[in-house]
């Protein structure tokens, strides 16, 4: 079965429902996401999106705020202009119907959290993100020229290269022409074609073992562009939040930097303050900061947790503010008006991925990207907190303005999706040991969690290369063997993306921002103050003796 849209879509949170949105004016619009409409990263993001709306702010703040943040490796011309349109992008969701708080009979009630000078995160309580992603999603049914594919995923995509053998993958020649797509709930395998595929498939959480991402995380988005011959930058630079509730059923529920903007304090089990030792601005630190002091202070003291105090807030406040926070800590037995909560960090925000260039085009032609599966300059070595939501609405509306001009280009691609063939399974057949799955999944988030995680050696990376070089084997040969299902699908994308996070923190020789070191402990802007970028050029084509686009070597 195939399916032709103008646009596709892949992804349902913040980015790709912005540009479905705007682009739909121009032509029809797939949206493939792998799970319901709602269920995205945005969906779950508490803080909320900074913006420059208060009078004692500026456009000049919010850059030095995010180039000191990004530690060097920020990209400046993109900072600029997500610091510039970003206000306007906000207001565009607001005349959607998207509400944030407001002080009675003033502006926004504008919340703070680590590395901002100024009060700029608009939120709608501690749900920001389900805030924006309702908006969307009502705006994104009213129109007639979407239509929606619910628990479909990208398998791989269709490229000019992977149908013509003269043709380099990634070349300036490579263009994107459509994607395979299993609907996991019949098993289908559907072919999509269009003028434009839109990556906008979030992060990869899932490749730690602790991680505040949802279920959906698995770099899909990432790992099938990769294969397809797309640029991948700076994947070393992987976000751990510092606060996410410790509790063995809480699946690492956050708990958002705004309680610390608020004036929450972090302690230790013992009671005394730590954060003072680590930086300057305590416990509103950068990120990467306070992840790496509890990490420290957890090690050195032996313990499993450290506390976040707000019990000396006034206990209204805390309901009123985070009342879905105060409610989900409650439920696991904390009153967090009355007690500190125990936290730990967990993996939280990928800050590489597809290179884009401001209008979130990649190296393949008719393929853009954006949101947390992109690289576009703007979070460089560290992202500074709520800029993900904000970098979503500037790069999708800029790559509506880019594809319009693209969508003009005469249909010349034609004779090219004539000769897409149908998905064939080849000789796959049922698999009876999904055993290989469960277990290679544990075993990379494992792995991933215990020697890739906040802090490094170069011993535990090459620990971390060689058994993930061996899982990638097992696992292509299961993908081989067996028909496909979402679950070895996931597990295929997720050791790719493991791969690169391990790549590109071999290849870092030096700490900077997120990625941190033991053998090279400081930052070498001699060396290293640029992007770590991978390109896979291996040449696999779409033929009847290799259907499923698999190397089988
Ligand atoms: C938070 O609320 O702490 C998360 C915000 C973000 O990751 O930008």
């Amino acid at each position: 079965m195939s399916i032709e849209k103008d646009f596709i879509v892949i992804g349902s949170g913040v980015a790709g429902l912005t540009f479905a949105l705007k682009v739909c004016k121009f032509g029809s619009v797939g949206i493939v996401t792998k799970d319901a409409l709602e269920e995205s990263a945005t969906k779950y993001a508490q803080g909320g999106i900074a913006s420059v709306m208060a009078e004692d702010d500026s456009f000049e703040l919010h850059v030095q705020d995010t180039m000191q943040t990004g530690r060097g490796l920020c990209h400046e011309d993109f900072v600029r202009i997500a610091c510039r349109e970003g206000p306007a992008r906000v207001r565009e969701l607001i005349d959607l119907g998207a509400q944030f708080d407001r002080i009675r009979g003033a502006g926004f009630d504008l919340g703070k959290e680590g590395g901002h000078s100024k009060r700029r995160i608009l939120h709608a309580n501690d749900l920001t993100g389900w805030e924006i992603e309702r908006t969307l999603i009502q705006a994104v049914h009213a129109q007639d020229n979407i239509e929606i594919f619910e628990h479909h995923m990208a398998i791989d995509l269709i490229t000019q290269a992977r149908l013509d053998e003269k043709i380099q993958p990634g070349s300036d020649e490579d263009e994107a022409l459509g994607l395979y797509v299993l609907n996991h709930q019949t098993q289908k395998v559907v072919t999509m074609v269009g003028r434009v595929i839109f990556m906008a498939t979030g992060g990869a959480g899932k490749v730690y073992l602790y991680t505040s991402n949802p279920d959906t995380a698995t770099g899909d988005g990432v790992a099938v562009a990769y294969r397809a011959g797309a640029k991948i930058a700076n994947m070393e630079f992987f976000q751990f939040h510092p606060t996410c509730l410790f509790h063995p059923k809480a699946k690492s529920f956050l708990i958002s930097e705004t309680v610390r903007g608020e004036g929450g304090i972090l302690r230790l089990q013992n009671g005394d303050t730590f954060m003072e030792n680590h930086h300057d601005l305590g416990c509103l630190a950068p990120r990467d900061v306070v992840a790496r002091a509890i990490d420290y202070e957890m090690k050195t003291s032996g313990d499993d947790h450290v506390l976040l105090d707000a019990t000396h807030l006034e206990g209204y406040r805390i309901r009123e503010r985070f009342p879905n926070i105060y409610k989900t800590c409650l439920e696991f037995g904390f009153d967090m008006a009355r007690e500190p909560v125990p936290v730990v960090p967990a993996a939280h925000y990928m800050c590489g991925g597809l290179v884009v260039d401001a209008n979130g085009q990649t190296n393949i032609k008719r393929l853009f990207a954006s949101g947390e599966v992109c690289s576009s300059g703007l979070h460089g070595a560290n992202r500074l907190a709520s800029n993900s939501l904000m970098e979503g609405l500037v790069l999708s509306h800029r790559a509506v303005e880019k594809v319009v001009n693209l969508f003009k280009e005469p249909k010349n691609f034609k004779n090219s999706l004539d000769r897409i063939p149908e998905w064939d399974p080849g000789s796959a057949v049922d698999s009876d040991e999904s055993v290989v799955v469960s277990h290679n999944w544990d075993e990379i988030r494992r792995l991933m969690w215990n020697y890739v995680g906040i802090v490094r050696t170069t011993k535990r990376l090459k620990r971390a290369e060689r058994r993930i070089q061996l899982l990638l084997e097992e696992i292509q040969e299961y993908y081989w063997n067996f028909k496909i299902t979402k679950d070895t699908l996931e597990l295929r994308n997720l050791a790719i993306t493991a791969q690169l996070i391990i790549q590109g923190a071999m290849t870092r020789k030096e700490s900077r921002g997120l990625h941190y070191n033991l053998d090279y402990p400081e930052p070498d802007d001699a060396n290293w103050k640029q992007d770590t970028v991978f390109q896979n050029t291996v040449h696999r084509l779409i033929t009847q003796t290799n259907p499923r686009i698999v190397t089988h070597e």
